[in-house]
């Protein structure tokens, strides 16, 4: 039993994944700022799911840091929480830039620094981070998602040096560039458009990888994409 942390968990590929680790019998921290869907998921999930109502912009994070030391060490932390901004380039503000940077990047930079000590004491920890095609370099660039892929990029970037820093410290860090699913995001990026893999299938694959994926993998950005967009 893996002791595992997942933000963004209430809906879409979170909750899907926090279920699936829930339901193999892993204990899962399942962050996000919506209790009565965390509550509705701890439901779901029966017994191995404890919900945390939290907004990854605060930066007052003892309440996380309270939960992994009640359980001593942190097996894996799954940076799931995203918010998308649909927006040209012109019309960005800079309390739009403070917002998609607060939840996108310095959310899950900010948690990986306070749970550093608990993810040391695990026996080999995995932290994994959920980017997108957006962010990865080379992919097509849609109009108005510039923001959201450039946080994405830059979460993309903090995984490369980040697994550098913690090798020796037994914690890998990967990141995966997802492509479409089919999630409320999706509709919110591309209006109308019918993704090839469903939030469950992402979701399962995601457990795996949180699992066994650092096994394979350390430093590195992954595309997981099976269509553009
Ligand atoms: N769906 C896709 O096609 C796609 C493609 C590429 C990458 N991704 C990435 O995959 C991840 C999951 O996406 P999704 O499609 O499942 O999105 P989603 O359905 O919109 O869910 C987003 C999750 O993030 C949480 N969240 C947002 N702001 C938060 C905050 N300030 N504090 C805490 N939690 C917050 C939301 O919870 P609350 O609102 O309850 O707080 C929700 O659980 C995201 O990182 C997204 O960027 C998705």
């Amino acid at each position: 039993m893996k002791n595992i942390i997942i933000t963004g968990a209430s809906r879409g590929i979170g909750r899907d994944t926090a279920l699936q680790l829930a339901k193999e019998g892993h204990r899962v921290l399942a962050i996000s700022r919506n209790e009565g869907a965390l509550r509705a998921l701890e439901a779901e999930a029966g017994g191995q799911l404890q919900a945390l109502p939290f907004d990854l912009t605060s930066t007052d994070c003892r309440a996380v840091v309270a939960a992994a030391d009640s359980w001593g060490h942190v097996d894996a932390v799954v940076n799931n929480a995203g918010y998308l901004l649909n927006k040209p380039f012109h019309e960005t503000t800079g309390a739009d830039w403070e917002k998609i940077m607060g939840v996108n990047f310095y959310g899950p930079a900010r948690l990986l620094q306070m749970l550093r000590p608990y993810l040391q004491a695990a026996p080999r920890a995995h932290v994994v981070n959920i980017g997108s095609m957006g962010g990865y370099q080379g992919s097509s660039k849609f109009p108005g998602l510039l923001a959201y892929s450039v946080s994405k990029g830059a979460l993309a970037v903090l995984t490369e040096c980040l697994a550098e820093e913690w090798k020796q410290e037994g914690v890998a860090v990967n990141c995966l560039a997802l492509g479409a699913v089919q999630t409320e995001m999706l509709a919110a990026a591309f209006p109308g458009m019918q993704a090839p893999v469903s939030s469950e299938d992402m979701g399962g694959f995601l457990s795996y990888f949180t699992l066994h994926g650092h096994q394979f993998f350390n430093g590195k950005v992954l595309p997981v994409s099976v269509s553009t967009p």
